[in-house]
């Protein structure tokens, strides 16, 4: 029997990198799952490999900057499976390592729109759908190692990680305590291999490029060594685990 069986799991950024390989695990696992994407044709490639293994998932076209998507989103996943037990704040964009003194108003607020009000308003949405549920429901934010370090990101990049920590630990301390049956718990990814991170270097901010390379070499993971992690955290194995920043690096930022 999967770890997830019986569970609905909505995954954001379900096309790409770590949100497709979340989303494919979580299936395999047993999770009826919502595939959560702003990319159609990618969307429609994770469910195709998902329906072909004989699993179970439904697609949605997701902006989650914006909350009428997300509420939607929510939604769906009440309407077709009929709860919601996980959900998965994966999507999110880079910002090139921009530096302050170049950074425009409309990458700001792009960055910080997709970024933390995404989270916000779909974390919103599920806790008062865990509140209904006997079996409340857990949230999982990929954050970043930028969540904690000052150069991993460029300035809004830096600022969502780390509110999206903020996030976490503020739901679980508002929820947690009484039953712990509502948990909400981040992942703190170092280097991994998707297409947010680019192998040619020369068209990212330079000052950004030079404090990035304060902690030295670094291994670069799979998206599946996140979605092992996003797997432990969904399932009851990590239930006495709640407002936990999970850092995924192979050691990079270890001192
Ligand atoms: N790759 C890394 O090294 C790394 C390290 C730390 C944290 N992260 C974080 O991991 C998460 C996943 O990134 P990834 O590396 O798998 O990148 P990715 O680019 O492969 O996947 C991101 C997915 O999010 C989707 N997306 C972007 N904006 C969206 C929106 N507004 N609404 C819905 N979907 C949207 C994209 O279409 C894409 O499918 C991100 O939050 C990222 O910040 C990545």
């Amino acid at each position: 029997m999967g770890k997830l069986e019986g569970k609905v799991a909505i995954v954001t950024g379900a096309g790409s990198g770590m949100g497709r390989a979340i989303s494919i695990l979580f299936a395999n696992e047993g999770a009826k799952v919502v595939l959560a994407e702003f990319n159609e044709s990618s969307m429609n490639e994770t469910l195709e490999e998902i329906l072909s293994e004989n699993n179970t998932a439904t697609a949605i076209k997701v902006d989650v900057s914006n909350e009428a998507d997300v509420e939607a989103m929510i939604k769906k996943a009440l309407d077709e499976f009929g709860r919601v037990d996980i959900l998965a704040n994966v999507a999110g964009v880079s910002d090139g390592m921009t530096s302050i003194e170049n950074y425009s108003n409309e990458l700001f607020q792009r960055v910080m729109a997709v970024n933390v009000n995404g989270p916000f308003y779909a974390s919103r949405a599920a806790v008062k759908v865990f509140k209904e549920q006997e079996t409340g429901g857990t949230i999982i934010n990929v954050s970043s190692i930028a969540g904690f370090l000052g150069a991993r990101g460029g300035t809004a990049y830096t600022m969502s990680k780390h509110a999206l920590i903020g996030l976490t630990k503020n739901i679980a301390a508002f929820y947690g305590r009484n039953n712990g049956k509502i948990r909400a718990n981040a992942i703190a990814p170092g280097s991994i291999l998707t297409s947010m991170t680019p192998n040619d270097t020369s068209q990212l901010d330079k000052l950004g490029m030079e404090a990035f390379s304060d902690l030295g070499p670094f291994n670069r993971g799979v998206p599946e060594d996140i979605a092992t992690s996003a797997l432990f955290l969904a399932s009851d194995d990590s239930k006495f685990i709640n407002g936990e920043v999970l850092t995924v690096d192979s050691a990079w930022t270890v001192r």
